[in-house]
């Protein structure tokens, strides 16, 4: 026996959340009769329920997480000078650390980083490529009049191939619209790590470090979104040849030093409820964003947050980048999808980073488009299992600015994991509802639309369920 113990190992397959819970928010049970009235009376649009009358909440994993208890003792000493603010330089040394950028500027959260980024960079007519833009990404490149151009690699747009690194970029694609656009018409190019409008599917160093000689071969910036940074590191070190001694810390650090700059939403992996950063290496675009913070969010050493939240972000980076939690992360959302994946229920394959996307179309023929299937499975979830997820698919995207009509290329109901809020009990009970919907999704009734907004109608429409 090579240790000094008289035992051998026990070899423990069972992943354990990595945390004790001190701080507990009760769930409040209702039936299923009690869900039926309440998201009928929110005109059957999730969005308008009270969250109290869900009993697992997986709308989004943004600003939904649980924070350490290390996060709240920085926060009480914290410090809130308006101006030089120590947090903010604590803040500003764990931003450096990691991703090694020269100016870091807080904002409110990752849109107004994109907002602030955009308005100094982007003029109109001119073209932005990226694997995948977010929503937020997308609408305030076009707000200045910009292209948001998505040049993910084919596999990324097939929910059912199987590809460890479905965000790459398409290099061939890159190079050809960097030809046929002309480098005076592109600011920069981007990437999303992890690529959320694409199933939260990572990409890989090699893909990260050839978009960056690319760019950086034609002079141009390359920036990241780098929402969930330290689940793209996981993947990474689990999934890419060669990376798997490696701390997630270092690759993250690796990954940033091949970008000239990114912008951020701390609601995701800076582990806090609000918060995000820009940051770059360009002094002289950093002058010019600063100047328009001070405009629109506050001044430079705050940036729209309290010190208190400076402090969670300056622990929470870190904390997401701990082995332990990202390994239990993406196992309890694997884990779940092997479940539901065995149990008949077509998911996108394989399952992302922060959340699972089940391919309603394909669940449920009977469903047309024109009646939203990924919508109504969304509806179902919720009166059956009091869960509620988020609809990416017809009513989202739908809606063509001429008013008219067009089904979105695919219909997903996307269940988001907020960080370290749910055990493995709510993900076994999720399972159990997920497969229980299942067997009887012939029931499910298909949905119409009764009112809407002109503009990003799903947050506020109202539907009734179709004879
Ligand atoms: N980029 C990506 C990839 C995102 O997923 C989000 C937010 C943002 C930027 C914007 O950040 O919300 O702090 O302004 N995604 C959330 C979600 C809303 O549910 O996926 P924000």
């Amino acid at each position: 026996m090579s240790n000094n113990t008289p035992y051998e190992p026990i070899h423990i397959r069972t992943i354990i959340e990595p945390f004790r819970i001190r701080s507990v928010e009760p769930i409040l049970f209702n039936t299923m009769e009690d869900r039926a009235q309440a998201l009928a009376a929110a005109g059957y649009n999730p969005f308008l329920l009270h969250a109290d009358d869900v009993l697992i909440d997986l709308l989004t994993d943004s600003g939904t997480g649980a924070m350490s208890s290390q996060q709240w003792a920085a926060m009480i000493a914290s410090n809130e000078a308006y101006a030089g603010s120590p947090s903010f330089y604590r803040f500003e040394q764990a931003v450096q650390d990691i991703t090694g950028f020269k100016h870091i500027i807080p904002t409110h959260q990752g849109r107004a980083a994109e907002h602030i980024l955009f308005s100094s960079t982007v003029q109109p007519g001119q073209v932005v490529p990226s694997n995948t833009h977010f929503d937020t990404t997308r609408a305030n490149i076009e707000t200045c009049q910009g292209e948001a151009r998505d040049l993910v690699i084919p596999e990324g747009r097939q929910p059912q191939t199987i590809h460890p690194f479905k965000g790459n970029m398409d290099l061939d694609a890159l190079r050809e619209t960097i030809e046929a656009v002309g480098t005076d018409r592109i600011p920069f190019v981007m990437l999303t790590i992890t690529n959320n409008s694409g199933g939260g599917q990572p990409v890989s160093l090699a893909n990260i470090r050839a978009v960056s000689e690319l760019a950086h071969s034609y002079g141009l910036p390359f920036f990241l979104d780098a929402c969930r940074f330290a689940e793209n590191s996981w993947f990474i070190k689990t999934r890419e040849a060669g990376q798997a001694d490696r701390a997630p810390i270092d690759i993250a650090r690796e990954v940033f030093s091949y970008a000239d700059g990114c912008t951020m939403s701390a609601k995701k992996d800076g582990m806090a409820n609000i918060g995000g950063f820009l940051a770059m290496n360009d002094d002289d675009l950093a002058q010019r964003c600063r100047n328009l913070l001070i405009l629109t969010e506050g001044f430079p050493t705050y940036g729209g947050l309290a010190g208190y939240d400076l402090e969670a972000i300056a622990r929470g980076l870190y904390e997401a980048l701990e082995p332990d939690y990202l390994r239990y992360r993406v196992r309890s959302i694997a884990y779940l999808a092997e479940k539901i994946t065995a149990g008949g229920v077509p998911i996108v394959q394989p399952s992302g980073g922060h959340a699972i996307y089940i391919d309603a179309r394909a669940m449920l023929p009977h469903i047309p488009d024109a009646h939203y299937p990924a919508w109504s499975l969304n509806n179902a979830l919720y009166v059956l299992g009091g869960v509620r997820g988020v609809e990416v698919g017809s009513v989202m995207f739908g809606m063509q600015p001429d008013g008219s009509e067009r089904p979105a290329p695919l219909d997903l109901v996307r269940l988001a994991f907020p960080r370290r809020v749910y055990t493995q009990s709510h993900v076994d009970y999720l399972a159990e509802v997920l497969l229980g919907i299942y067997a009887q999704r012939e029931r499910i009734p298909g949905h119409r639309i009764t009112w809407q907004a002109a503009a990003l109608r799903h947050f506020t429409a109202r539907l009734e369920p179709t004879p």
